[in-house]
């Protein structure tokens, strides 16, 4: 792997908030669209290392239910950028095997915009090399509300509702959770991200403007994971005086 050592663990499910695209346009003096332009293609470059590194499952924040609040006419320059997007692509994700996965509402969005997303899901849906979740027109908060919504429209009881069936009525329903969240453009915070799913995902910020974010970036971004001793609220027996060789608690 170009010489690069290989990864003893391989996180199932990558999700990445594609963050600073404005501030790359502007550091070079470009109107802020022109970030988001090679912020949209970088997806593909992204993409290709993921399947490289065996990442199953990546989800990208691309439009967040918060990012309608921007200028109206940075906001149509993103609508009109992923529909170029939808339609340049389909057909490549199709031949590469990518299974594509809408998270996020459709309200708002312009019927095209709809059609496009709507086909994308369905003349991918049997593909199984990757499966990408694009998160666009989508809000953590308010997917727990649709999914509650549904819960007691299906006249769920209370004391049958778990976490369980809280993440099935999720966008991610029938996916494992994120083990690594990956934000670019150096902010630590989520952003009203996969609020219930990154509960116990390890988190990686980087500096590097999302544009910038490449294959070696995306391979730090894995050794740093690899490194990761993750616990979920239990002890490592090594540390625990009777000398057990697990975890304590499976
Ligand atoms: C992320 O880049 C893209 C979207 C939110 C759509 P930004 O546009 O937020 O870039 P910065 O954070 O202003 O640099
Ligand atoms: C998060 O980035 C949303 C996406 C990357 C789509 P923002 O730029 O919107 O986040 P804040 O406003 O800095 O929290
Ligand atoms: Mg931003």
């Amino acid at each position: 792997m170009n010489g690069q050592p290989a990864l003893s663990k391989t996180p199932r499910h990558v999700a990445i908030i594609m963050d600073g695209n404005g501030r790359w346009a502007q550091r070079q003096g470009l109107p802020r669209l022109a970030g988001h332009r090679a912020g949209v293609n970088n997806i593909r470059r992204i993409l290709e290392a993921a399947v490289e590194f065996g990442i199953p499952i990546l989800t990208i924040y691309a439009f967040s239910t918060e990012n309608w609040k921007r200028p109206s006419l940075e906001v149509k320059g993103l609508m009109m950028l992923f529909e170029e997007a939808f339609y340049r692509e389909l057909s490549e994700m199709k031949a590469k095997g990518v299974q594509i996965r809408h998270l996020g509402m459709t309200e708002g969005v312009s019927p095209k915009l709809q059609r496009l997303l709507r086909d994308a899901v369905e003349q991918t849906r049997h593909n199984t090399r990757l499966v990408l979740n694009v998160a666009f027109n989508y809000g953590g908060r308010a997917e727990i509300v649709e999914a509650v919504k549904k819960i007691v429209a299906e006249g769920c009881r209370a004391e049958d509702v778990t976490e369980d069936v809280i993440s099935r009525h999720l966008g991610t329903a029938g996916l494992p959770d994120p083990d690594l969240v990956i934000r670019t453009g150096g902010d630590q915070r989520l952003s009203n991200f996969l609020i219930w799913q990154a509960n116990y995902a390890e988190y990686y910020v980087t500096s590097k403007y999302w544009p910038d974010f490449d294959r070696d970036e995306l391979y730090t971004a894995l050794r740093a994971f690899d490194e990761r001793d993750r616990r979920f609220g239990r002890v490592h027996v090594a540390t625990a005086a009777d000398g057990y060789t697990d975890m304590v608690g499976d």
